[in-house]
């Protein structure tokens, strides 16, 4: 069902979204500014090359530690305190952090300057820590439903892409402050230390931008009076419980620490798999190496358009096992060009498996719950990565390279690589778990995965198990629907179809009585009451009328449907449009037309035609009907090829001949010709 403004275009006009956007986007380049320029600070306040390597490597330990030890203590707190104080006071505190290295470096001796520089990292590391999940938690309360995939697209982009940018800057600031530093000294260090005030500045910019923001605090569940508050640990507890009972958060989880797993063996054993298998240098690393981030990035950008109108629950899982398919077959062919493409697939398809998966915990998990979900996730996903970066190389290792002669007689041998077989091991798990995942969370059992991925490759709507055709007239006051839908029925059983001429509202006995009332200019509905009274005509329609005839094979033509409901009652009354959809979904059990016709009017020229004695709908003000035919317009719009939009000031037979030929198109062959 068409809803208007999805995608990541949309989520970016939603006004509190985009500032909070913002500040994000500048605050994760910030924090991989800082992360490059932490690391060089380390390596400079040492002298010998191990020793440099031993700082390094206690930056990244002394930021990743904090994360393994209460990443979900941190969640469990996004669900207890108020989500936009925790995020402005994580802020504060990163700022005046970042701030404090360069000034306590400029006061103190190198080595007090490096033990301060590694609290200072557990520091920095622990207020995201709490950023995060407060973060997460709080996207899907600023976007409408239907928006969050693209809110999070965005985000997911801005993270990593600031990534490259982030390293350019600092590459530009090390040769700038290098050519400055020849004649000033306070430049020596200059890269770092601007780097790091540049950082500092992009972390109170967010503060005061969150600072700014309406934002929502978490929904707390009522407690009887007198009962104390739950300790942390209680409701730490109560969210890992959760996780236990609740297939798709479990599904989730498994799949996303599994698709995080493939990408991170890549990364790890990228090195040994380019030189012992591929028997390539640097550059076919590097060629892995990029493919499995453009994978990524392409598949979080391109990922959700693809995948259209497809469940989302329904494809998490296979793009899983995808991933786990792609390392697979990389590990089985020893051959840079596939290896590269192969490595691609694993990144695309685990980016995909990351949108989707965060998108469907900000979906599906309660509120109240959220901050835990995803402070568990952060976590988890920490350890999964160092799990598997430090391991893999270990097990291959272990492995090593042999060959093994074949029983009987010949020369035959196999060789084996450890490397090679690490991968398919770590492939095959991935195919596992994604099969799991689907298992957990497969909310269209019954119908088979090959037809929903056929019919997307087609980009056929979903249309059900009938033979029959379904096809919507739309459109304002005095757009000639009826005329339009007589000439039309004639035509339709002239070709020999059997054709079921139906409308909203009122079409069925009870729907007489629903439409009495909706059209009574006597009836004082509350905007709500109305759209579950046209819900309430449109279900019974439906299962009385419609779907009978489709199941029979005919073609069933209505004077008004879904759009009606999102026109009037969305655009219209001004309900929430995702709302809307919801009700009609849930009315129709997800009964699309093959085609809407909007017959396009201007309210002014078809208000006149309408009559002198106006029924409720038809007695409201000008600017509602304007309202409803810009509605009209953007649900065309919205999904162009399955509308056919007709302005409905030109002649009836020129109205009546685009129909025919739009319809012509769709109908199975003239019964009549075909006996
Ligand atoms: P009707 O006399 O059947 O209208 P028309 O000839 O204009 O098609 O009246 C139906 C009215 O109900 C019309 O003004 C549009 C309105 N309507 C809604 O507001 N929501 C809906 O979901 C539907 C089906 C109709």
């Amino acid at each position: 069902m068409p809803v208007p403004g999805r995608g990541p275009r949309a989520a970016l006009r939603n006004e509190r979204f985009r500032k909070l956007y913002c500040a994000l986007a500048l605050s994760s380049f910030g924090d991989w500014l800082g992360f490059l320029a932490t690391t060089a600070l380390a390596t400079q306040l040492v002298d010998t090359f191990a020793s440099k390597a031993y700082a390094t490597g206690g930056v990244l330990v002394f930021r990743l530690l904090p994360a393994v030890l209460f990443g979900p203590l941190a969640g469990a707190y996004a669900d207890r305190w108020d989500r936009r104080r925790t995020m402005v006071t994580c802020d504060v505190i990163r700022f005046g952090l970042f701030l404090s290295i360069p000034l306590v470096g400029s006061v103190t001796t190198r080595n007090t300057a490096l033990l301060y520089l590694l609290a200072a990292s557990f520091l920095i590391e622990t207020a995201s820590l709490f950023w995060i999940p407060a973060k997460e938690a709080s996207v899907p309360n600023l976007v409408p439903r239907e928006q969050l995939e693209g809110a999070n697209q965005l985000t997911l982009i801005a993270t990593y892409a600031s990534a490259p940018v982030a390293a350019a800057v600092f590459a530009f600031l090390s040769l700038l402050s290098r050519w400055l530093g020849s004649g000033v000294e306070y430049f020596r260090t200059g890269p770092v230390d601007l780097a790091l005030y540049v950082n500092a500045a992009t972390f109170l910019f967010a503060a005061l931008t969150v600072y700014r923001l309406d934002l929502p605090s978490p929904k707390v569940a009522d407690r009887p009076v007198g009962q104390a508050p739950p300790t942390i640990f209680h409701s730490l507890r109560e969210g890992l419980s959760f996780m236990g009972r609740t297939p798709l958060a479990r599904g989730l989880l498994v799949g996303m620490l599994g698709a995080l797993a493939a990408g991170g063996a890549i990364i790890a054993l990228g090195k040994l798999f380019a030189e012992s298998v591929l028997a390539g240098g640097d550059a076919a690393y590097g060629l892995l190496f990029g493919s499995i981030f453009l994978g990524i990035a392409a598949g979080v950008a391109l990922g959700p358009k693809a995948l259209g109108d497809l469940s989302r629950r329904r494809v998490f899982g296979p793009s899983i096992v995808g991933a786990g398919a792609s390392l697979i077959f990389m590990s089985l062919v020893p051959n840079l060009f596939l290896a590269t493409l192969a490595t691609f697939f694993v990144g695309a398809f685990a980016g995909v498996a990351y949108v989707v998966g965060i998108t469907l915990l900000g979906l599906e998990i309660e509120d109240e719950l959220r901050g835990r979900m995803f402070g568990l996730v952060q976590s988890l996903m920490r350890i999964d990565l160092l799990l598997v970066t430090a391991v893999t190389p270990f097990a291959a290792g272990l492995i090593g390279t042999r060959s093994i002669g074949l029983p009987g007689d010949g020369p035959a041998v196999i060789s084996i690589n450890g490397v090679s077989v690490v991968l398919f091991v770590g492939g095959l798990l991935g195919v596992v778990v994604g099969i799991v995942s689907f298992r957990q969370m497969d909310d269209r059992r019954g119908v088979s995965l090959r037809s929903d991925l056929l019919r997307r490759l087609r980009r056929a709507p979903d249309r059900g198990d009938y033979p029959g055709t379904f096809v919507a007239l739309e459109g304002g006051e005095g757009g000639g629907k009826s005329t339009q839908l007589r000439l039309l029925e004639a035509w339709l059983a002239e070709r020999g179809h059997e054709v079921v001429v139906t409308r909203e509202p009122g079409a069925t006995a009870a729907g007489a009585r629903v439409r009495a009332l909706l059209l009574d200019p006597a009836a004082q509905l509350s905007p709500r009451a109305e759209a579950l009274l046209y819900a309430a005509d449109r279900a019974q329609h439906v299962a009385e009328v419609i779907r009978p005839a489709l199941r029979r094979g005919a073609v069933v033509v209505t004077d008004r449907y879904v759009d009606s409901s999102l026109a009037y009652q969305g655009a219209g009354r001004e309900l929430e449009a995702a709302d809307v959809a919801k009700l009609s979904r849930w009315a129709t059990g997800g009964l699309v037309p093959d085609l809407v016709v909007l017959l396009d009017v201007d309210p002014v020229v078809g208000l006149a035609r309408a009559g002198s004695e106006p029924d409720r709908i038809e007695a409201e003000s000008l600017a509602f009907h304007e309202r409803v035919r810009q509605g009209f317009l953007d649900l065309a719009e919205s999904d162009p090829d399955r509308y056919l939009v007709v302005p409905a000031d030109q002649p009836v037979q020129v109205v009546q001949e685009a129909l025919r030929t739009r319809l012509a198109a769709l109908l199975p062959a003239p019964l009549l010709t075909r006996a």
